[in-house]
Formats: structure tokens, C-alpha cells, sequence
């Protein structure tokens, strides 16, 4: 965890697949601990979206490629999630690698990578 060099991966940074899976774990708590955001995952089986957030992240963070969910347009299709919501789930991010012992540049590069996704989660106004 203390390597920074260019050549380190942003998954290796973060503790490669064990340390994803503790930040996912801590990223759901926030989340479900959420008002605003619990009830978005009221259906959703916890441990199958846990297992694929953490398979996401890995890719999105230049690791192994091995998530098989749906694209995150389709996943989030229809779900009438605000920029709001996208900014705390965000926000409950930062705080999970925060907690995790992820360092700041390091937080702001992973926000960096999530940031982009915001036109495929939040829902489209028109369509609202
Ligand atoms: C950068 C931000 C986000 C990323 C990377 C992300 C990633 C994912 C992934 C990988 C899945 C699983 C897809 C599958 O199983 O096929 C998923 C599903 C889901 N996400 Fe997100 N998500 C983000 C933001 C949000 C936000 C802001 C909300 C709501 C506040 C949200 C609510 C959901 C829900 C409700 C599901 C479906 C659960 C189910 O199948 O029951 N996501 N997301």
C-alpha cells in the first residue's frame, strides 16, 4: 500500500481484490445506512451486488477483467436516481477508502475514475 510509483495500478494501490472487497463492504454500510439511499436497494440481493461492485471497481481501477454484470447504463435504467443521490453515493466512497487508510490523491484519483459515470446512473431529465 505504500507504493506509489506510475507503475503501480490504482487496484494495487488500493489493496488490490481483498482490499476492494473491504471497501465495497464499508461503501454498502454507508449506503444502506443512508435514508436517502436505502430504499434504491430494498430488492437487491446485498451480496450478489457487493461481489459485482467490487468486480467493477477492479477493472475500472486497472485490474483483472472479470466483471460480468450489466453495463452500468442498463443496471441503472429507470431507477429515477437524482445527481444528488450519485453525489452522497460518491461522497460515501470517499469515506469508505477514507476509513480503509486511502490516502488522499489516491481517493481523488478513484473519484476521478467514478465521476465520469454520472450521465449513465443518473436518470435522464427529459425522461423523468
Ligand atoms: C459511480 C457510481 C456507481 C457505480 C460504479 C455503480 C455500479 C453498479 C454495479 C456494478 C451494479 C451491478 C450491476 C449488475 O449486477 O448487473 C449496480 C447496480 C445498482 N446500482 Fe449502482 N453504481 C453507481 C451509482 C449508483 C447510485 C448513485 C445508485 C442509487 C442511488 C445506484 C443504485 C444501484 C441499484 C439500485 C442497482 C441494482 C441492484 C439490483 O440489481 O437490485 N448505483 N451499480
Amino acid at each position: 500500500m505504500t507504493d506509489t510509483s506510475a507503475s503501480t495500478t490504482l487496484y494495487e494501490r488500493l489493496g488490490a481484490g481483498d482490499g476492494i472487497a473491504a471497501v465495497v463492504d464499508s461503501l454498502y454500510r454507508h449506503i444502506i445506512g443512508d435514508e436517502t439511499l436505502a430504499p434504491f436497494f430494498e430488492g437487491t440481493d446485498m451480496v450478489e451486488q457487493k461481489r459485482h461492485m467490487a468486480l467493477f471497481l477492479a477493472v475500472a481501477t486497472g485490474g483483472p477483467n472479470g466483471y460480468r454484470g450489466r453495463d452500468i447504463d442498463a443496471a441503472h435504467a429507470g431507477r429515477g436516481i437524482t445527481d444528488a443521490d450519485f453525489d452522497r453515493v460518491i461522497g460515501h466512497a470517499a469515506t469508505a477508502l477514507a476509513e480503509a487508510g486511502v490516502d488522499d490523491e489516491t481517493i481523488q484519483t478513484v473519484a476521478g475514475a467514478l465521476l465520469p459515470l454520472r450521465d449513465q446512473v443518473v436518470a435522464d431529465a427529459s425522461a423523468a
